[in-house]
């Protein structure tokens, strides 16, 4: 057993009915098989258990483990490519180096970067869009397992508007993901997800396979993107003749376990029917902002009850860090005036970590860290002398030091990442 001692923040009631975060000052957590067994004021609990090996991140906050609900594998490379709207910037910067994974050495080596990049931006939950080859979707389990990351993930389908050698079949599709679901699905930490692309590169037939495989594999999620880009939502509209949401919906891939990226410029109605189905929405703000796709309408999401959670949406978003998504959300609801969502840090705390458990249905192992739930947890400690150094010691409430932290915190900032009480290899404890 392990005791963890630290300044521990975390949102396990949810901020957006009101509830306060959770903020304690020199507070132990006590683990064991990567379970929180107890929690309390340190003294009491070291009183409790004097021979435990105690791990001291006094210095710093303690975090649940980031939760990224949609970032792309094979995207590591290409991040800022700035200065494209949507369709433009896949067809010069993401469809081309999405080609290279064919090949899957290179496809490996690509995998390393993207979760040695997660680990070290404190993510240790994400539900990743893998690649169009399903030896690159291998690549990234294989390496997601080695690191320790949680991972739900799978073969990224597509039969039109995209490049040949990026499309496949239904059937192949559908043969291809059930073979890669029988190899990693429900495996260790993995999960296996059904992903085509988006509607704009997928006809019919290729969402009825997407929806027999679901039927196929008992437990896997849905990923895919949704009213991202005024150009491409009348695209999809032109295509299927009804709505974006409709397109997937007609489909039966709308409910509980489908998490649907952006939803920037949903109609009423739609925004209806997603928390009819209970289908969850990533918003990923760097992205949005970097594509110039719009201002993600928070406040009508939250008002209809609609499950939202944080992406990177790496590449077109500009890094790993939950921490800057966080800001960027806030600043786009700033922007919005009167209708924006008036965004506090335990709101962004929230969206980064237990929104993203509730999304991924991984609320009763992760999220918060209560007693009962996985240690997976981040440890923000800033190099001594740095503004957020600075900026922490003077903080006058855990709720400002969080505002700090997420005004000025890095990659660069986290020290230690824990999934299942063991630290991350490549990240481990400075
Ligand atoms: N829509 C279809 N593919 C993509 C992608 O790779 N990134 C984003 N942001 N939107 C998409
Ligand atoms: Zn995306």
């Amino acid at each position: 057993m392990t005791l963890f001692r630290g300044t521990v923040l975390d949102t396990p009631d949810d901020p957006f009915l009101g509830a306060p975060m959770r903020a304690e000052a020199d507070v132990a957590l006590l683990v064991r098989a990567g379970v929180i067994e107890d929690r309390g004021p340190w003294a009491a609990l070291r009183a409790r258990h004097p021979d435990e090996e105690v791990v001291d991140l006094s210095d710093g906050l303690v975090l649940p483990g980031f939760v990224d609900t949609h970032v792309h594998f094979p995207q590591v490379r290409v991040i800022g490519g700035l200065g494209m709207p949507l369709l433009d910037w896949l067809e010069q910067c993401a469809l081309p180096e999405e080609a290279r994974l064919a090949d899957p050495s290179y496809a490996g080596s690509v995998a390393e970067d993207f979760v040695g990049a997660l680990a070290r931006a404190g993510t240790t939950t994400a539900l990743v869009f893998g690649a169009h080859y399903a030896p690159a979707v291998d690549r990234l389990f294989a390496a997601a397992a080695r690191v320790g990351l949680r991972i739900t993930s799978g073969l990224v389908v597509s039969d039109r508007l995209l490049r040949p050698a990026l499309l496949t079949t239904p059937a192949r599709g559908h043969e291809e993901g059930l073979a890669l679901a029988e190899r990693w699905h429900d495996r260790g930490r993995n999960r296996y997800a059904v992903i085509p692309r988006f509607s704009l590169s997928c006809s019919d037939e290729m969402l009825a396979a997407c929806r027999a495989l679901l039927d196929d594999v008992p437990g896997a999620y849905f990923t895919s993107h949704l009213n991202e880009n005024l150009e491409e939502i009348l695209h999809v509209e032109r295509l299927f003749d009804c709505s974006y949401t409709q397109s997937y919906d007609r489909h039966g891939l709308l409910g509980p376990r489908s998490v649907l990226a952006h939803d920037v410029h949903p109609a009423e109605a739609d925004v209806k029917l997603l928390a009819a189905r209970e289908a969850s929405v990533a918003h990923c703000p760097t992205s949005n902002a970097a594509l110039a796709s719009g201002a993600f309408p928070l406040a009508r999401h939250v008002d209809a009850g609609v499950r939202v959670a944080l992406g990177s949406d790496v590449g077109a978003g500009t890094g790993f860090s939950m921490l800057k998504e966080g800001l960027q959300a806030y600043f786009t609801q700033q922007q919005l005036g009167a209708a924006g969502y008036p965004l506090t840090p335990a709101h962004l705390l929230h969206l980064a970590t237990s929104a993203g458990a509730a999304a991924l249905g991984l609320s009763s192992l992760v999220g918060d860290l209560s007693v009962g739930k996985r240690f997976d947890a981040v440890w923000l400690r800033p190099a001594g002398g740095s503004t957020l150094d600075v900026a922490l010691r003077h903080a006058s409430s855990p709720e400002a030091a969080l505002a700090r932290a997420f005004a000025l915190g890095t990659d660069a900032d986290v020290a230690g990442v824990w999934v299942d009480g063991d630290p991350l290899p490549r990240v481990g404890a400075r």
